[in-house]
């Protein structure tokens, strides 16, 4: 059960680190410094040293996001997301599939560690899903795989601002919703296909935003962290 209201704004933005180097993503926690506290760290950077990390940012105070959008057969999930576990990270990504939501759960046991799936990647539309030969619309898949992490007792999804709104109209409470593709008004929406202002997601029933490049290729990080957390405090 989420319990946002206790929550600082700064504590409901996650920065994610898309660096190619560990050395490069300790840099750019520098230059945030207090501006925000919560890293994502993703696939590129998990393969170049990126679990060690995971270790250090936990050790300083921070708190750490795993996307590993892990997908596998039921025991290579389990034994996986127990490995997971015992880094002390704070959430870790899979795909909304009723074996994979099982097994991490099994494999999660009493750690602190919270299970967040994807339902719909937010570089995917209605034409790539029609393309892939999905008979169901994107907004029809996004509640099942909402209703399968329900039914799986899932911690979270993973959902875009555009659907944050039917996430939480059809999981209340029962659900921390993540919500990646922000881009502050102004911004371009790059790879991103569905995005979100950070008002417009928190408004529409996002607890935490993602935010990549908006920040890290800012001119100055600190500075786009913080006005995203005032947007953030503006809006909630
Ligand atoms: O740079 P940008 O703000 O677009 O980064 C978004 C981050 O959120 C990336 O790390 C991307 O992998 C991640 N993400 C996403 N869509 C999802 C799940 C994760 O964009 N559904």
């Amino acid at each position: 059960m989420r319990d946002i209201r206790s929550l600082d704004a700064r504590d409901r933005l996650i920065v994610a680190l898309d660096l190619p180097t560990v050395e490069a993503a300790e840099a750019m926690v520098r230059r945030i410094g207090p501006a925000a506290n919560f890293y994502k760290i993703g696939l590129q950077l998990l393969f170049a040293g990126g679990i060690d990390l995971v270790r250090r940012l936990v050790g300083e105070g921070h708190q750490v996001f795993i996307d590993a959008k892990f997908l596998d057969i039921p025991e290579t999930v389990r034994k996986a997301v127990e490995s997971v576990a015992r880094l002390g990270a704070t959430f870790l990504t899979l795909h909304a599939d009723p074996r994979t939501c099982r097994a991490a759960i099994e494999g999660r046991g009493d750690s602190a560690l919270q299970l967040l799936f994807v339902t719909v990647l937010t570089s995917i539309d209605d034409a790539d899903l029609e393309r892939e030969g999905y008979a169901r619309c994107l907004s029809e898949l996004v509640i099942d795989r909402t209703d399968i992490v329900l039914a799986s007792g899932g911690d979270g999804i993973v959902a875009a601002g555009t659907e944050a709104a039917a996430i939480r109209a059809r999981a209340g409470d029962r659900l921390v919703i993540v919500t990646p593709g922000i881009r502050p008004a102004g911004s371009a929406a790059q790879d991103q296909k569905r995005v979100a202002t950070p008002a417009g997601a928190i408004a529409a029933g996002a607890d935490y935003l993602v935010v990549g490049r908006p920040i890290t290729a800012a001119a100055d990080p600190a500075a786009a962290a913080a006005a995203i957390v005032d947007e953030i405090r503006a809006a909630a």
